[in-house]
């Protein structure tokens, strides 16, 4: 394949190769440089020709959020992997228990009917407890740790390999890099101490597991710190530019959408990217369905299904061309079955994204 990108059907959803590949390499060498196992989340592209290339950069294993993730790398004969949530509900009990793969659990609650699960197939479902660490989202106190350990240990059917936390709250320091840092640092010494209060109890935690993009530089060099699983730094995004994580020129996921209507004069121009192809993700920054690359004092600040809204938009014509930078490049990878991957101004492959809802 090599088609000119003005030859695209649009939206196309586009990955560049060589910021994609600059952006893996520049992880890799930070995991190393902290000492680290790299887990990437695999949420943030739920493609499998990226996974292949994170391996390829020294990755151990990934991340999942969902089943279908999980699924996905599985059929992909890609195997040690972290299911990153709670698996309640029937369906996912039977799917964690049949895959052995490790999930997390921070409750008796959660954990009883996996345990059941477990015992009755003459298996121990591998864990990490989440702790959380100042998101708010699920996880036990840091000060509960040990006592949920203990409840679950008494459940049987279950193995304790370490904990893991999400910062996802490190997205709230804007403009703030060195409370960022302070925060991540945090967040590694608080983990660490879980594991050292685990192990004094008694308990296994060979797994110290930490995981953000914007904590990816400070958590992770924390000594007892083992794993990152930092995820969105595959492509970075608007996001991440508004936080100081990346800059605009690291983002290597992009919609090209193409201007179909200019109906009032110059102001307004309708493009064929909406919500179906941006996702509904706020900016962390305002409002807003992403950044116009390139056409300063655009706003695309209004999206129906199949039709966005450009406004501030003087010299942009029907059929004109317009690249957009998502908010968050996560929510947008589940809107599309594939990707083009760009090379040299040419769209060379298109990559199959897998796992979505
Ligand atoms: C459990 C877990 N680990 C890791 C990550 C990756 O974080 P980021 O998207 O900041 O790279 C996420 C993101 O949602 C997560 O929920």
């Amino acid at each position: 394949m090599k088609i000119p990108l003005d030859e695209l059907p649009t939206p196309a959803l586009l990955i560049d190769l060589a910021k994609l590949e600059r952006n893996l390499a520049d992880m890799a060498g930070l995991a190393a440089a902290a000492g680290v196992a790299l887990r990437p989340h695999f949420k943030a592209s739920k493609c499998v020709e990226v996974a292949r290339r994170q391996l390829g950069h020294g990755a151990t294993g990934f991340t999942c959020a969902t089943m279908g993730e999980v699924e996905a790398l599985l059929e992909a004969g890609i195997e040690d992997l972290v299911w990153a949530h709670q698996p309640v509900g029937p369906a996912k009990v039977r799917f964690a228990v049949r895959t052995g793969v490790t999930v997390s659990l921070d409750s008796v609650a959660a954990a009883e009917p996996l345990a059941a699960a477990a015992r009755a197939a003459g298996v121990r479902q591998p864990y990490l407890l989440e702790v959380d660490t100042g998101m708010g989202r699920a996880g036990v106190a840091p000060a509960d740790a040990v006592r949920t350990a203990a409840q679950l240990e008494r459940l049987g059917g279950l193995s304790l390999r370490g904990v893991l936390t999400h910062e996802g709250h490190l997205m709230t320091y804007l403009g703030d890099p060195g409370g960022r840092e302070k925060a991540g640092r945090r967040v590694g010494e608080t983990m660490a101490g879980v594991a050292a209060d685990l192990r004094a109890a008694g308990h296994d935690c060979a797994v110290v597991s930490v995981g953000s993009t914007p904590g990816a530089a400070s958590a992770p060099f924390v000594p007892g710190v083992t794993e990152a699983r930092p995820g969105t730094y595959v492509f970075y995004d608007g996001n991440q530019v508004a936080l100081g994580t990346a800059e605009e020129s690291r983002c290597a996921l992009t919609v090209l959408t193409r201007v179909v209507s200019v109906p009032r004069g110059e102001d307004l121009a309708i493009v064929d990217a909406g919500l179906k192809a941006m996702s509904s993700d706020a900016s962390v920054r305002g409002s807003g369905f992403g950044a116009v690359l390139g056409v300063p004092g655009v706003a695309f600040g209004k999206a129906n299904e199949e039709h966005g809204y450009l406004t501030g938009a003087g010299g942009l014509r029907v059929g004109s061309l317009v690249s957009v930078l998502p908010n968050h490049g996560c929510g947008v990878v589940n809107m599309w079955s594939g990707a083009y991957v760009v090379e040299d101004g040419f769209a060379v492959e298109r990559w199959p994204i897998t796992g979505r809802h």
